[in-house]
């Protein structure tokens, strides 16, 4: 090998790695190859509800493979979700028995599906008030995540995001992330002024303000 083709390949090597790098926070760890080979073939008994592709089903189970979620969720998010499950949902708790082992590999298989770079989460202090967020839920909310935030169970089109169990695995990070992006794919839109496609134009402190509505009322 000459020397220029040794810096090349060294190069490209280093390049690659550090494009693997860029693309996953530290709290999102991809998991190696047999991993993720192995989260696949035990996600077979997540497909039903959760699609082939962790696609979703409007009304029956949320979608996993949305490019700004994955984005923004940390591994936490989804294998705490898988060990607890939610309660009063379809969505069973695996912890009791699925081994660890095999909840690290789903979650390997479901991180695999990341394609945009993770979000730098803002985790500061919420600003804002309870019942500003109140207000805000009511008006614009509620339509399809249900009046107590139950979701499908209150016949809406949106995961229920008023239980403790979800707002429990989830940080005001990444919830300020999805309401500021929205979730790809679902009809989940943008609700930040930042953003061209937003359906309203909330600013960040009225973003606060319904995480700490929500955080208050969780059930
Ligand atoms: C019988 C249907 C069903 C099966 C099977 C199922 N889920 Fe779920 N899952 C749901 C429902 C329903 C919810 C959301 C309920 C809610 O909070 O509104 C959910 C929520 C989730 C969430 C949280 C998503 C979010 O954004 O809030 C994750 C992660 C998840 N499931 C992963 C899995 C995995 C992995 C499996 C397989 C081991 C699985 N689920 C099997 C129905 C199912
Ligand atoms: C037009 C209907 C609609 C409106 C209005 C709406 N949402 Fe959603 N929301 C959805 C859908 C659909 C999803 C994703 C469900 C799925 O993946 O199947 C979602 C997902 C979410 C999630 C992520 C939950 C998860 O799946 O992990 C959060 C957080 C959220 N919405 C907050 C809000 C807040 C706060 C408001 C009010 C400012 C709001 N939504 C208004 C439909 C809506």
């Amino acid at each position: 090998m000459s020397r220029v083709t040794a810096l090349v390949v060294l190069l490209t090597t280093f390049g690659s790695a550090a494009f693997a790098a860029d693309l996953h926070r530290a709290d999102q760890a991809p998991g190696d190859a047999a991993a993720v080979e192995k989260g696949k073939q035990l996600f077979a008994m997540c497909a039903g509800c959760h699609g082939a592709d962790g696609e979703g089903k409007v009304g029956v189970a949320p979608r996993l493979n949305s490019p700004n979620y994955l984005a923004a969720a940390p591994n936490e998010f989804f294998s705490e979700t898988l060990k607890t499950g939610r309660t009063g949902t379809n969505m069973a708790a695996f912890g009791a028995s699925m081994p660890d082992e095999d909840v690290a590999a789903i979650t390997s298989y479901i991180r695999s599906w990341q394609t945009e770079a993770g979000l730098d989460l803002d985790e500061s202090p919420l600003t804002g008030s309870v019942a500003d967020g109140e207000k805000i839920w009511i008006d614009i909310c509620k339509t399809c995540h249900g009046a107590g935030g139950a979701g499908y169970s209150e016949a809406g089109s949106g995961t229920g995001i008023g239980r403790a169990d979800f707002l429990n695995v989830s940080s005001d990070g990444f919830l300020r992330a999805i309401m500021k992006e929205g979730k790809d794919g679902t009809k989940m839109r943008s609700f930040s002024t930042d953003s061209p496609i937003a359906v309203a134009d909330l600013t960040d402190e009225e973003i606060d303000s319904i995480i700490q509505y929500l955080r208050a009322n969780a059930w």
